[in-house]
């Protein structure tokens, strides 16, 4: 097994089952997101011997021997980076919406694909939402694509040659699962994601994210939500952030600290 990871102050560290601290600088999701954000990958292979910890062992019962592998290796990474925030690495039992509950002072996101998993975990607070996903990059249905995409990206893919548009699908695909991760402590439901637009930005790999009028946010939810995309064959990785919108900070910076 393979595990990156980047830490805050990007020093090489041991971490345990074959970390290769000279491999930092290859780390593929090191630019998905700002410093305050920590990530590790792992590359599954047969003799991963993650165990996970006894509070997680429930949730590998009963499953296929590679949906525990990927169980156990979302948490190994998700450990590896609450240690890399200065966390201790505690267990991370699944809510009743599949979403990991995330200790005490912490927010983050787990993803599974292919082979590879990763982790993306920030202090609690310092986002609303954090969201990450892996991806084969194989090329998106076109089917699958009209029915997630907003009528704007539909427009933007037609608008794209036939041999990108499948592949550049496939990113808004993955933008959106990030989106959903970030977001689903606000119910949204899968319908939903329609209701959320995507803009690509090609050259520097980033993307905006807007909810359109179907869906607007409550007063106070009013959000940014910025992400970036990294093409890794065979895979694509994306990752989001949700902060309070511009506005919001200010009207709260503004309030006096002590009435
Ligand atoms: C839950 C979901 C996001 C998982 O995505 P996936 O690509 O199948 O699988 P990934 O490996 O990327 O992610 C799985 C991880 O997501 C996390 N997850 C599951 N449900 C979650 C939720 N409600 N909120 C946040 N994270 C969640 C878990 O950590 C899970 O891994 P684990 O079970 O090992 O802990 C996806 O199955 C889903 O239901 N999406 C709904 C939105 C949708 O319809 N998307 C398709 C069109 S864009």
């Amino acid at each position: 097994m393979r595990v990156w990871m980047k830490s805050p102050d990007e020093s090489a560290r041991e971490i345990g089952y074959g970390i290769l601290g000279a491999r930092l600088k290859d780390d593929p999701a090191r630019s998905l997101f700002p410093d305050d954000v920590v990530t590790a990958l792992a590359v599954a292979s047969e003799d991963s011997d993650a165990e996970p910890f006894i509070e997680e062992q429930r949730f590998t019962q009963g499953v296929s021997p590679e949906r525990a592998r990927e169980f156990r290796l979302g948490r190994l990474c998700a450990r590896h980076a609450l240690g890399g925030l200065g966390l201790l690495p505690k267990a991370i039992p699944v809510g009743r919406d599949g979403s990991p509950r995330w200790p005490a002072g912490s927010l983050g996101s787990i993803s599974h694909s292919h082979g590879l998993c990763g982790a993306a975990i920030c202090r609690a607070g310092r986002y609303r939402g954090i969201g990450f996903d892996i991806a084969s990059d194989l090329p998106l249905d076109a089917a699958i694509a009209r029915a997630i995409c907003a009528p704007a990206e539909v427009a933007w893919l037609g608008e794209r040659t036939e041999s990108e548009r499948g592949y550049l699908a496939k990113i808004l695909f993955s933008a959106k699962e990030s989106v959903w991760k970030a977001l689903s402590r606000d119910l949204i439901r899968p319908a939903d994601l329609q209701q959320f637009e995507i803009s690509l930005g090609l050259p520097d790999r980033t993307f905006r994210v807007r909810r359109l009028a179907g869906l607007k946010p409550s007063r106070e939810a009013r959000e940014r939500i910025r992400g970036r995309f990294v093409h890794m064959p065979p895979w694509i990785l994306t990752g989001v952030l949700v902060e309070p919108s511009a506005a919001r900070r200010g009207s709260r910076a503004s309030r006096p600290a002590n009435p």
